[in-house]
């Protein structure tokens, strides 16, 4: 397994001071250059809430261009990056190839099956031949937690984590709080609730750091085999009885049991996981009128959600995946030297 390290951290370089109004008060529509300095997304755990809210501000922008008939723009011309992906995936290879191209920019699949990877060559070799062929960005979604940062500080192209292990998934929780802020306003204040295999899902952890830094108070439901034993010191709170804290909250983010990543059984049968834990129609019926419900896919119909609820008009899943192209335009332009504006 590859050491999870700290990549270098993003930080954001003010380029130009807001004009100030002439009363002295600060203009309310002035707006903020910044420039994310660090050539990495390696993890949110490396993120502070202004440098989410300066991708999520971009991801703004480029949510337009995707609402274009010709939604395209020439930000990254001439630019190429890779997606390398050694763990299967339909959402975020689609989505980051798409993403590239709407701005523009090459982007080569690999993929781990038909690559010297099956002869043996490393991660590391892959990489750099790879890079040699003059590539800007790598793209990875890796089984090893820590592959990305490993990366990170033997190759020059810049590198985005897609995924690696049961670690982070920072992109999904950049795409996860845009549609929430698309749809809440902010998160600001808000009640998020992670439903399900808590301790296997990168998403659950980039998602807590996320919607954390973004001001929501988030909490965990599922059955003790699937919540980690610590998670508490991440300041969130936990419940094992869904029908405890389902009416209290705003967002229902559930997750999907993370089957290739659970080496022993977590709970007795899937009927079961679906009673205690599984979004069902009657549940979906006594939902509050205001909340939402979001899934980052695949989602396994009838264990953690019943399929009522992609008729579900507050179902978010499928906004999610357009979102996801916006939100990785987002990336992609930034950490290719792009200037994204910000509200002062
Ligand atoms: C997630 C992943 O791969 O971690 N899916 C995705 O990227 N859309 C969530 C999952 O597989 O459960």
């Amino acid at each position: 397994m590859v050491q999870c390290g700290h990549g270098p951290r993003f930080r954001v370089h003010e380029v130009r001071s807001p004009e100030p109004a002439k009363s002295g008060v600060q203009n309310p529509e002035s707006r903020v250059k910044v420039k994310l300095r660090s050539r990495h997304l390696l993890g949110i755990e490396d993120l502070d809430r202004s440098e989410i809210l300066t991708i999520l501000d971009q991801a703004r922008t480029f949510r337009e261009v995707l609402d274009r008939p010709i939604p395209i723009v020439p930000a990254l011309r001439g630019r190429t990056v890779v997606n390398l992906f050694f763990e299967a995936s339909t959402r975020t290879t689609t989505s980051f190839s798409l993403a590239a191209s709407r701005l523009s920019c090459g982007c080569v699949n690999f993929s781990k099956a038909t690559s010297a990877v099956s002869k043996g060559e490393t991660l590391l070799d892959t990489a750099r031949n790879i890079e040699a062929m003059g590539v800007d960005g790598i793209i990875i979604r890796h089984a090893s937690p820590g592959a990305p940062h490993f990366l990170s500080r033997h190759v020059k192209a810049f590198v985005v984590n897609a995924g690696d292990g049961a670690h982070e998934h920072p992109t999904q929780a950049l795409l996860d709080a845009f549609t929430l802020r698309e749809k809440l306003g902010s998160l600001d204040g808000k009640r998020v609730l992670m439903v399900g295999d808590i301790t296997h899902s990168r998403v659950a952890r980039s998602n807590l750091l996320c919607f954390s830094k973004l001001g929501a108070r988030v909490a965990v439901c599922g059955p003790p085999t699937m919540i980690p034993p610590d998670i508490e010191q991440y300041g969130c709170e936990v419940f094992y009885r869904l029908d405890r804290i389902l009416d209290e909250v705003d967002v229902v983010n559930m997750l999907r049991v993370q089957q290739e990543r659970i080496t022993s059984s977590s709970f007795p049968t899937v009927r079961e996981y679906r009673a205690f834990y599984g979004l069902t129609a009657e549940r979906l019926r006594n939902l509050a009128p205001e909340v939402v419900v979001t899934h980052p896919g695949p989602v396994n119909w009838g264990v953690e959600m019943d399929f009522d609820v992609a008729e579900f008009s507050r179902a978010l899943v499928l906004p999610q995946v357009t979102n996801g192209v916006a939100v990785r335009m987002a990336v992609l332009f930034l950490l290719a030297g792009g200037e994204g504006e910000v509200r002062s």
